[in-house]
């Protein structure tokens, strides 16, 4: 079926605004935490109440679309038939409810399998990443520039400080000498944060362990519209339907510390 996007995309972008601000409302709110997976894995009612929203308002208007929402209210998708919703309703939801900032809402609109329209929306700095395949990434209403070649010793890379002491996944080794090489790191707490950084130059570089789709929805749709790379630790593209680990950057240091960090 053909879509119009141009549609889909004004939809998406007030629909995201209404959501943020319900979002800010709560704050006034006793908000009530549970936990998922473990102790420190949170789930408030606002994470579920908001993609509650979106799962209902998509459903409304777009009843062909399928939705991956990360609490469950969308559909099961297994696959990228079609056009497929991918949402984190609030990603950074531990800063959500600790420090009410440095969380986002984040949604890639996928057809096919083809990353289409991607949003970040960081609430409260009200700074809206959104683009469009093929018609470029802006922040707000400015129009984001194509990345340029950072040196790997000029970059700022977001990594989690979990990677650097001695840990079951990764050779912490490994990355404590990449961290030493470079200009300097930083950790927001947020995946969706962090990949718009990237998209906005803003960081050159971000390393993660275990990713959502819906964690990397939204970024991957800006970050390719930029000329960035989003892989995953050996350079493969990321499963839309997988948890994995990601590597995303500008190209030059993507390429870099892929080859010399990472592929071996
Ligand atoms: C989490 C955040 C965090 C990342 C975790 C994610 P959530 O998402 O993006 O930065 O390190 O892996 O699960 O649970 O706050 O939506
Ligand atoms: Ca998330
Ligand atoms: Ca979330």
């Amino acid at each position: 079926m053909e879509e119009n996007w141009n549609d889909i995309d004004q939809f998406t972008k007030s629909s995201i605004k209404e959501a943020g601000s319900k979002i800010i409302d709560s704050f006034d709110e006793v908000l009530k935490i549970q936990t998922k997976s473990n102790v420190n894995d949170l789930v408030t009612n606002m994470d579920k109440q908001i993609e509650k929203y979106f799962v209902e308002k998509i459903k409304d208007h777009y009843p062909t679309h399928r939705v991956l929402g990360e609490e469950g209210f969308g559909d099961q998708v297994e696959d990228t038939a079609g056009t497929v919703w991918i949402i984190d309703p609030i990603d950074g939801t531990m800063n959500f409810v600790h420090q009410q900032r440095n969380f986002a809402i984040s949604i890639g609109i996928f057809h096919e399998g083809v990353g289409m329209l991607g949003y970040i929306y960081d609430v409260v700095a009200d700074e809206l990443y959104h683009a469009r395949k093929g018609q470029g990434a802006y922040l707000n209403e400015e129009r984001l520039s194509q990345l340029g070649e950072v040196p790997v010793e000029e970059a700022i890379l977001s990594i989690n400080a979990t990677w650097l002491v001695p840990n079951k996944k990764v050779n912490h080794e490994q990355f404590a000498s990449l961290v030493r090489r470079v200009r300097g790191t930083r950790s927001y707490g947020s995946a969706a944060i962090e990949l718009a950084y990237i998209a906005a130059g803003r960081l050159d570089g971000y390393l993660t362990m275990r990713l959502s789709p819906w964690d990397f929805a939204g970024g991957k749709v800006l970050i390719e519209e930029v000329g960035g790379t989003i892989t995953d630790l050996k350079g493969n593209d990321l499963s839309l339907v997988e948890n994995s680990p990601v590597f995303a950057g500008n190209p030059a240091v993507h390429s870099e510390v892929l080859d010399k960090y990472l592929k071996h």
